[in-house]
């Protein structure tokens, strides 16, 4: 359905039941529009470069099937993403395996269904997919500098550039077919230049494959980038800083067959998303000097906001009451999510006075969110609400391409 704002889709969907259980549910708006935004600025930004994007952010089908329609790949960790890109009709070569440490029967899954293109960081994977896998085509992942970022993703996968030489010699003694190079500068990345030191690693490996035979055409990228304007660095920054290092490192007199690939999950599902809570207690708690008022509302860290794996609670200008906040008075309160505990703390702060059945608006919370959360307690939003506040019709330059 199009809205002019997520705002009035808001107040359209609070208005009625709408197919949740109770009017007072919480549920996610899903605005369409800000994906296809986000996916016509990324193939301004960077046209070496098709993203695919990592389902396991926001495993929203609507989302997933118009970036693929729009030409953007999938990358899946697991039988089931693999499941669901699959029976959304996606073909196989758009699909990237992500995942270094790979389940036996999803990797035999992967072979049956011929997603080929896979990662490996170790010499025990290398064996596990010349065992059950010798056809697969393989990218060697590498450590990348990703201590700034969100989630420090190198401290646990990749193979150091010095141990990426031996492998490289290993998958040629074992004709594996290595396609390329994988990094990761970690989620919620902080440090643009990490991605031209992996660049700069990742030519390394080219030029050390070549020698020993093995012909490499094929780069990924990874994730990290941002999904909010609010957040720095821009996404124009990290682009401005992958293009010069293509430029410098692969260009395209040298590697005019190079593919280059990316992982962007948090940079399509941050800002698509809005959850929509309800206070649904209020109680003063008058002698306390640090907070007069409590709320609770029914999402928190048990169902939408987990910090642990991606997903922050969210500053406070993505913040709103539908209603507005005009003539309310600011009380400082502390703000809980529902389930019985009192870890479930959203915030301590100055807030406008609400009252139970107030609607709050959390924007830009669709990464690690739904995809992570449980209903812990009976709690946490299950309906989905697909939306345009823009056009978001495919254009000719978004023509789906194959690997
Ligand atoms: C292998 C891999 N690719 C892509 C992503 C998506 O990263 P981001 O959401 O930072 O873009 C992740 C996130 O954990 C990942 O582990």
């Amino acid at each position: 359905m199009q809205f002019p704002t997520v705002e009035q889709a808001v107040e359209y969907f609070s208005s009625a039941k709408n197919g949740r259980r109770n009017i007072d549910d919480s549920f996610w708006i899903c605005d369409l529009g800000d994906a296809k935004k986000k996916l016509d600025m990324w193939n301004d930004l960077m046209p070496r470069v098709t993203p695919f994007f990592a389902i396991k952010s926001a495993p929203h089908r609507p989302l997933i099937k118009l970036l693929t329609d729009c030409g953007a790949g999938v990358d899946c960790a697991s039988q089931d993403e693999m499941d669901i890109v699959l029976d959304m009709g996606l073909s196989p070569d758009r699909i990237v395996y992500s995942n270094t440490s790979k389940q036996i029967s999803h990797l035999l899954h992967a072979k049956e269904l011929g997603v080929k293109l896979a990662t490996f960081d170790s010499r025990e994977e290398l064996e596990k997919m010349k065992e059950f896998f010798p056809e697969s085509e393989l990218l060697l992942r590498i450590k990348t500098d990703s201590k700034e970022s969100y989630s420090d993703l190198s401290e646990r996968f990749g193979a150091t550039i010095d141990d990426s030489f031996g492998l490289l010699d290993l998958a040629s003694d074992l004709a594996m077919n290595v396609m390329g190079v994988s990094f990761h500068v970690g989620s919620g990345c902080e440090n643009p230049a990490a991605f031209t030191t992996a660049l700069s690693d990742a030519r390394r490996l080219f030029d050390y494959a070549a020698t020993i035979g093995l012909r490499l055409e094929t780069l990924d990228i990874g994730g990290g980038f941002h999904g909010t304007r609010n957040k720095s660095p821009s996404v124009e920054k990290f682009a401005s800083v992958i293009n010069e290092s293509l430029k410098g490192l692969f260009p395209t007199s040298e590697y005019p067959n190079l593919r280059v690939i990316s992982e962007p999950g948090r940079y399509f599902a941050t800002g698509t998303f809005s959850l929509v809570s309800t206070i649904i207690a209020k109680r003063n708690v008058s002698r306390n000097e640090d907070y007069s008022l409590i709320y609770t509302t029914n999402e928190g860290i048990c169902s939408s906001f987990m910090p642990v794996v991606g997903c922050p609670i969210p500053d406070i200008q993505d913040i709103s009451i539908l209603d507005g906040d005009s003539g309310r008075k600011y009380i400082k309160s502390r703000m809980y999510g529902p389930i019985c505990s009192n870890v479930d703390v959203l915030m301590t702060r100055l807030l406008p006075e609400m009252e139970v059945g107030d609607r709050i608006i959390w924007k830009n919370t669709g990464a690690y969110s739904f995809s992570c959360g449980g209903r812990f307690n009976g709690f946490g939003a299950t309906v989905f609400y697909d939306i345009a506040t823009s056009d978001i019709t495919p254009t000719r330059s978004d023509t789906p391409t194959s690997l």
